[in-house]
């Protein structure tokens, strides 16, 4: 009976943890397709789930073309660590933006910045997608995303998803040098895996279509 009791209130902390790290769909690596995937090493991914990278303070960059499963990796790993009672934040990186630049207009720029320091594993969510704010009296994007990465580096774990190449990223946050000096602090100490293989999204558009009995849909990633 107390050990029941116990073990509902664990569920609920885990649960709370869960909808504090602002994932809001509950990916798995269980339903993750590996054989659809062949070239990506299961065995990587599979380390990672150790969640051995948080204690070791490592950061995590996956990069590959869309819908091929980054964030869903991620997703799955926030949860694995909510399930263990890690402290975790989410946050794709266009919104983590406008969080810190909210900050700017209120006066709680570092209080933002320091919650975003705090967890002992944040997700960086799809660098390269949808549009930055930019104003030339503020901070770049780059510079917001340097500091954070920057304080974090060695102390604490940081995991991105990106679509774009590295060499993309300076165009997108606003600052070549700065943006540069992103992956020159994650090549210090971080793992890295590129999804180099098919979209998802497409295998399911494609199935749906050949359900319907549609012509199946054809697109060109570049
Ligand atoms: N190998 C897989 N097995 C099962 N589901 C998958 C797999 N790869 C992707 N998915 C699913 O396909 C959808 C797209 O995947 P996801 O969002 O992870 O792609 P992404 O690589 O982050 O793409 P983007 O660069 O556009 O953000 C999600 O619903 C995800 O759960
Ligand atoms: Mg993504």
């Amino acid at each position: 009976m107390l050990g029941e009791v116990a073990g509902h209130k664990r569920e609920r902390r885990i649960e709370g943890r869960f909808k504090e790290s602002g994932v809001k769909e509950k990916k798995t690596l269980e339903t993750f397709d590996f054989p659809f995937q062949p070239k990506l090493d299961r065995s990587a991914i599979e380390n990672l789930a150790t969640l051995r990278f948080i204690d070791t303070h490592e950061d995590v960059l996956i990069t590959g073309k869309a819908g091929t499963g980054k964030s869903h990796i991620l997703k799955a790993l926030t949860l694995r660590a909510c399930g263990y009672e890690r402290l975790v934040r989410y946050a794709r990186c266009v919104d983590l933006i406008d969080h810190l630049y909210a900050g700017l207009a209120d006066g709680t720029y570092e209080r933002r910045m320091r919650g975003w320091c705090r967890p002992e594993m944040i997700v960086i969510d799809d660098v390269g997608l949808g549009q930055l704010k930019r104003r030339d009296d503020e901070p770049t994007a780059a510079h917001m995303l340097f500091t954070l990465i920057d304080r974090r580096h060695m102390t604490a774990s940081t995991a991105i998803t990106s679509n774009i190449k590295l060499s993309a990223w300076g165009k997108y946050l606003g600052d070549t040098t700065l943006a540069a000096a992103i992956p020159d602090r994650l090549a210090a100490n971080s793992i890295h895996i590129d999804i180099d293989g098919p979209s998802y999204r497409q295998h399911l558009a494609r199935k749906r279509a050949k359900e319907q009995g549609l012509e199946p849909p054809t697109y060109e990633q570049p």
